[in-house]
């Protein structure tokens, strides 16, 4: 699959076969791919725990959260779950990195004077701007790039994922043994579909010309329908939702699944129980 189509086709899949393994080299794939993003200052703070439900131990089976914020019946289904953390540790070596990136001809072009540089300017700098960078976001931006990558990756090799948020993350961050200074960014449930691949078509966008500008805010960047023909031609734009048999399959895969019709319901109670892991303390 072209590197276009699989954008295209990078749908949420919220239902897949709960019964189908994932090959460990399909996950090993898309974690080369997060691994190969780019981060600032090569910093490199996303790392993942792959929870594979056919071998965890039984105790991270049962802290698998039974939903997450406004869904997540895929927690339940998921063979594979990969909880995406950030490492704030990372950055504590991050002069390292930009050592690093001097010595592969990345940065700076007289390769022992930027070394130097760096201890006496660069390095310093950043260590001081490092708390105003930690609440940035950009860190957090970073992981997301190396996400992006991984769920290209996902849908090239016939995988569905869908990415869920955890607001109660106590229990799950215990049973894994996460480091300190860690923060679980997002849990990404993997599977094969159970829904078709086009999972009911292309989810509402935003109109492009209300996102995205031309040298300010007051000019759309424009939107030329030739470009968008083409890309509907290499099946990166594709049909929008809901195809006309969207919610048919949508019954089908509920009965199949046993998926509560309401959006949402199954996570309605547990809600409470949520509410109190989040407020306990560490
Ligand atoms: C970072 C992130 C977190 C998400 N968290 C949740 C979540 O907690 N619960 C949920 O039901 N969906 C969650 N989603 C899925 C989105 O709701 C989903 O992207 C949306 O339904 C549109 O589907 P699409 O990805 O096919 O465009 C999350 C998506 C992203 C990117």
């Amino acid at each position: 699959m072209e590197l276009k189509e699989a954008i295209g086709n990078r749908r949420s899949m919220r239902f897949l076969l709960p019964h189908k393994p994932v090959e460990r080299e399909k996950i090993q794939k898309m974690l080369e791919a997060a691994r190969l993003s780019s981060f600032w200052g090569n910093v490199q703070a996303l790392k993942a725990v792959v929870v594979e439900r056919a071998t965890a131990p039984q105790e991270v089976i049962d802290a698998i959260p039974p939903g997450s914020a406004i869904g997540g019946f895929q927690f339940g289904l998921a063979p594979v779950l990969i909880i995406w953390y950030l490492d704030w540790s990372m950055l504590d070596v991050q002069g390292d990195r930009l050592h690093e990136l001097t010595d592969a001809g990345a940065a700076g072009v007289d390769k022992e004077g930027s070394h130097r540089y760096l201890d006496s300017n660069l390095i310093p700098f950043f260590k001081a701007a490092m708390p105003s960078i930690r609440e940035g976001g950009i860190t957090e931006m970073d992981c997301g790039q190396g996400i992006a990558q991984a769920t290209l990756v996902a849908y090239e090799e016939g995988l569905g994922t869908c990415l869920l948020g955890l607001p109660a993350q106590k229990k799950l961050r215990r049973a894994i043994n996460l480091p300190e200074d860690t923060k679980i960014l997002v849990v990404q449930t993997v599977g094969y579909p159970a829904e078709s691949p086009d999972a009911g078509g292309q989810r509402p966008r935003q109109p492009f010309e209300e996102k995205y500008f031309l040298n300010s805010c007051d000019e759309s960047f424009p939107r030329d329908p030739e470009v968008v023909e083409g890309l509907k031609r290499d099946k990166m734009i594709q049909a929008q939702a809901p195809l006309p048999w969207r919610f048919d399959e949508l019954e089908y895969l509920s009965k199949a699944l046993g998926i509560p019709p309401l959006f949402g319901e199954e996570t309605e109670s547990i809600t409470v129980e949520m509410m109190a892991e989040m407020s306990e303390s560490e």
